[in-house]
């Protein structure tokens, strides 16, 4: 299937990377979020990422200008009407995230594909409230969406092949390296990583060492080039949270049970970079 427009539901972090990587490879998009401010602020950072290339001579101010004319603000689903596939990027919550896709099936043309940028919840359940399953796909791109390569592309119980070829092929000709995963809790990525910052969360919650040296420890020894704890604080508590949930309920396997620390910083509003404070304080 031919891809050359397409609706960005979520104008938040991902959802606008997502929307400069699609603009840059030359797709008409349509950035769509429940508030005008939301779509403006998403706007913003696209247009500071894309003066910094200018700045660093990778674009020409007319090339920014033209990927900026190629993305249309919108805060209302109907635009999906005349789009060949939508990703979605809203909040990680199972009840909203059907809304939306339930909504998406009646207004997308019949063949749209609908894409989730879920990082953890299940794809054939989300595909299960529409009538057109097969056209379901998880399409997990990472943060920050403009610098980082990979794709996880996540196949539903019912996701056609032909919809995994077309988003794979998209994938590519948006600068990006598509590795297909099933659907299971946490896929690929999150499987491996999350588990990974709750065991740092959990050595700052039995007093094994700081913050500080945790993130030294993983830096300097294994070469990360964030720690765990910076990291944290960058994909945001709450999202860590959620999907420390999904892969304790969903594998019931009590070695993914969330550190009480982490429930604790959430409670108290401390979500990281985005709220001002979690493992480290921003200004
Ligand atoms: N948007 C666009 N470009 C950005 C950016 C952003 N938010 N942040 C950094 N960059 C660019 C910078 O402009 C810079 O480009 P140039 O050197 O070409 O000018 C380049 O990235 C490197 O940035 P910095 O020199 O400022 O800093 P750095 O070398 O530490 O790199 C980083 C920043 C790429 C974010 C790096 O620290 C990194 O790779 N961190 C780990 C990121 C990671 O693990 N992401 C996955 C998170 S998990 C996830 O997303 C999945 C999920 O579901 C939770």
């Amino acid at each position: 299937m031919h891809i050359n427009k397409i609706m960005v539901i979520g104008a938040g972090q991902m959802g606008s990377g997502i929307a400069q990587v699609a603009a840059q490879a030359g797709l008409e998009v349509v950035l769509n979020d429940i508030k005008d401010e939301f779509v403006r602020r998403g706007l913003n950072t696209i247009t500071k990422n894309l003066s910094r290339d200018v700045e660093k001579g990778r674009k020409t101010e007319e090339e920014k200008r033209a990927i900026l004319a190629r993305i249309q603000p919108s805060t209302d689903l109907a635009d999906a009407k005349d789009v060949q596939l939508v990703i979605e990027a809203a909040v990680e919550n199972m009840e909203i995230k059907c809304d939306i896709f339930r909504k998406l099936d009646s207004i997308a043309p019949a063949g749209a594909i609908l894409a989730t940028n879920t990082s953890s919840l299940p794809i054939t359940e989300i595909a299960a409230v529409t009538k057109r399953p097969e056209l379901v796909i998880g399409m997990h791109f990472m943060n920050p969406v403009p610098v980082m390569k990979l794709v996880e592309v996540i196949r539903g119980l019912a996701t056609s092949n032909e919809t995994y070829q077309t988003i794979e092929e998209l994938s590519k000709k948006m600068g990006k390296v598509p590795v297909e995963v099933n659907d299971f809790p946490g896929f690929v990525s999150n499987r491996i990583l999350l588990p990974m910052i709750n065991e740092a969360i959990y050595c700052v919650y039995e007093g094994v060492a700081t913050p500080e040296a945790i993130d030294e420890v993983m830096k300097l020894g294994m070469n990360h080039p964030m720690g765990p704890l910076t990291l944290a604080d960058f994909i945001g508590l709450d999202t860590c949270l959620a999907i420390m949930e999904v892969l304790h309920e969903g594998l019931g396997d009590s070695k993914y049970r969330p550190c009480p620390l982490l429930r604790k910083y959430v409670k108290a509003g401390w979500l990281g970079k985005k709220s001002g404070r979690g493992f480290y304080v921003y200004e």
